[in-house]
């Protein structure tokens, strides 16, 4: 059986979605958005705040793991921080040689190292050294800066430094998002080394999963954005099929309104609406409903407005609200 795995995204599947991701289920495991580490040891309530399914066992409510990722390139700090980290029990310590941001390449972190072979083998050296073989330990990276040249000797510097899987976004830095992913350039790693890849980009759909594990060889795939916008995605793959007329989205439904109560919950009130507004317009992408309460929403501004709106569609009672 392969394994499916929620993937990391900032500013979009932060605890409340992958815990609604995570309830609605299919995955096996996830990862949570980075954690920068550029000058010191970040305190214990640094991890738990980006990730505060350490507090629950390093687990979703729903009980699927997340684990932990790591992004800077000084190997010492890394390996300090992955240290403190440890001591949180993680499910999991992941490294991140994939962001494109470039606040984050600026300051020397994710794939602004993918041209530095040696540095990301000394990273992956340093952390190694202080996770325990009991805890998984993964790396995460693209397939190189501005082109794949490197790709290969990338991935092999962080296996001879020790990693137990490597996880590749089949994209270059440059190509940002623009589809299609190098599925090819996948396979290409994978058959380069002698740990298991887990392969990832641009798998929207069960025939996208089936492509991806076709072309890369890998059994194992990792989905972002399209667990997002088809929250039913991984059950879909493992053989389920639902109501042809909904299509699914009663299922999805009362996660919705689960979400809104926990964004209503931890998100200030003038950024609530437009955190369930983000969710609602990816999942246009599959559900007619999702259209239409977007639509719905999308003027509304006030989160108390949002709150009887949702009242009105039936996705909310007034109690559950108050409570
Ligand atoms: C909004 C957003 C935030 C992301 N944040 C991270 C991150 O914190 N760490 C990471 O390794 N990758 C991050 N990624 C990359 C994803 O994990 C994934 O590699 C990429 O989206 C390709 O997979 P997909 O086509 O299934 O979405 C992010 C992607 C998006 C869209």
């Amino acid at each position: 059986m392969s394994r499916i795995i929620l993937a990391p995204m900032e500013g979009l599947a932060d605890d409340l979605l992958r815990g609604v991701l995570t309830s609605i289920g299919g995955y096996d495991w996830g990862i949570c958005e980075f954690v920068r580490v550029s000058a010191n040891v970040l305190p214990a309530k640094t991890y738990e705040r980006i990730c505060p399914e350490l507090l629950n066992g390093s687990k979703t409510a729903a009980g699927t793991p997340m684990r932990v990722q790591l992004l800077g390139s000084d190997p010492f700090l890394m390996a300090a921080n992955a240290a403190r980290l440890v001591t949180l029990n993680p499910a999991g310590i992941d490294l991140n040689f994939g962001c494109p941001a470039p606040t984050v390449n600026r300051h020397r972190g994710g794939a602004a190292l993918l041209g530095e072979p040696e540095l990301l083998n000394a990273i992956a050296g340093a952390v190694r050294a202080v996770v325990p073989v009991n805890i998984p330990f993964t790396a995460k990276m693209r397939l190189g800066i501005e082109d794949t040249s490197r790709a290969v000797e990338n991935a092999q510097a962080l296996v001879a430094a020790g990693i137990d899987e490597l996880i590749v976004h089949g994209r270059t830095k440059l190509d940002g998002y623009r589809p299609p992913a190098r599925w090819e350039w996948i396979d290409r790693v994978r058959a380069a080394i002698d740990v298991p890849l887990i392969a990832n980009g641009e798998v929207w759909t069960v025939e996208d999963f089936r492509n991806c594990q076709a072309a890369t060889g890998c059994p194992d795939i990792m989905i972002g954005r399209g667990a997002v916008a088809d929250p039913l995605l991984a059950r879909r793959v493992r053989g389920e099929e639902f109501d042809e007329a909904t299509g699914g989205w009663a299922e999805i439904r009362p996660a919705v309104a689960d979400y809104w109560l926990g964004v209503r919950k931890k998100v200030v009130p003038v950024h609530a609406g437009g955190r369930l507004k983000q969710w609602l317009a990816m999942m246009r992408r599959h559900y007619p409903e999702a259209e239409a309460l977007y639509g719905l929403l999308r003027p509304i501004k006030g989160a108390a407005d949002i709150d009887a709106a949702m009242v009105a569609e039936g996705l909310l009672t007034p109690e559950r609200l108050a409570a």
